[in-house]
């Protein structure tokens, strides 16, 4: 993608505060968020999930797809596009899609993993299971990880419960990669592991992606 477009500048307005000009600029200048517009995807994220998909070959017609942390609704789309059926689920609600049975529900509460499952048809198992979500930060560095962390463990386990053999686990994680417990439970129930922070991601986020692929069930 190129990122030689000419710099749109974006001057400081009565009332807004540098934080907000500082975001304005960035969407502003940024190929991705003009690219998402172009191909009607919800957000930049998109690429994020395509790119992994295109590096890695992650998902391909016909497959069952959940997607954690789905709004508002970017790798559905990018699902969708492949023609996967799709599980989605949010804290927040997102606007319908037709290949997408969606629902609002904090994964952390203790209902959330057989909600999912009952949204599956009977029996049936999951291709790739997505995770793209992060909990709020609130700024204590200790703290914030561990909630990260809790998060994506609670995705592992569930993914494992519910993955096909061969199946994939995609969860988003920050600096430091997972933790060496989870790496090591991971490295027995997958043939490979990787971290990798697709290009679409921004330099400056501490943000990658682990991904866990041929899940030996
Ligand atoms: C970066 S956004 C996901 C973007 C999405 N992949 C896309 O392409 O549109 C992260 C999402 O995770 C959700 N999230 C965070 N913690 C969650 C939780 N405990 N349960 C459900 N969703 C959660 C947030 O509400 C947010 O919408």
């Amino acid at each position: 993608m190129s990122r030689n477009k000419p710099k749109t500048k974006v001057r400081t307005a009565k009332g807004r505060k540098n934080s907000s000009t500082r975001w304005l600029k960035r969407q502003l200048n940024d190929p991705y968020v003009a690219e998402a517009e172009k191909h009607g995807y919800r957000g930049r994220a998109a690429f994020k999930l395509k790119e992994m998909d295109e590096k890695l070959g992650l998902l391909k017609s016909g497959m069952t797809v959940i997607d954690l942390g789905a709004a508002p609704g970017g790798w559905c789309q990018v699902a969708a596009k492949k023609k996967c059926k799709i599980i989605a689920l949010d804290l927040l609600e997102i606007e319908p899609l037709p290949e997408v049975d969606f629902i609002q529900m904090d994964f952390m509460e203790d209902a959330a993993p057989d909600k999912l499952k009952e949204m599956l048809e009977e029996g049936n198992l999951v291709d790739v299971v997505l995770s793209d979500m992060a909990p709020n930060t609130i700024g204590h560095k200790q703290t914030d990880h561990l909630r990260i962390m809790a998060v994506v463990e609670a995705a592992y386990y569930f993914a494992i419960e519910v993955l096909k053999p061969e199946g994939a686990f995609v969860a988003k994680v920050f600096q430091g990669g997972a933790q060496d417990t989870l790496l090591k439970d991971m490295k027995n129930n997958f043939k490979t592991i990787k971290h990798i922070k697709p290009p679409a991601s921004r330099k400056e986020s501490a943000e990658q992606y682990l991904v866990a692929q041929g899940f030996k069930g």
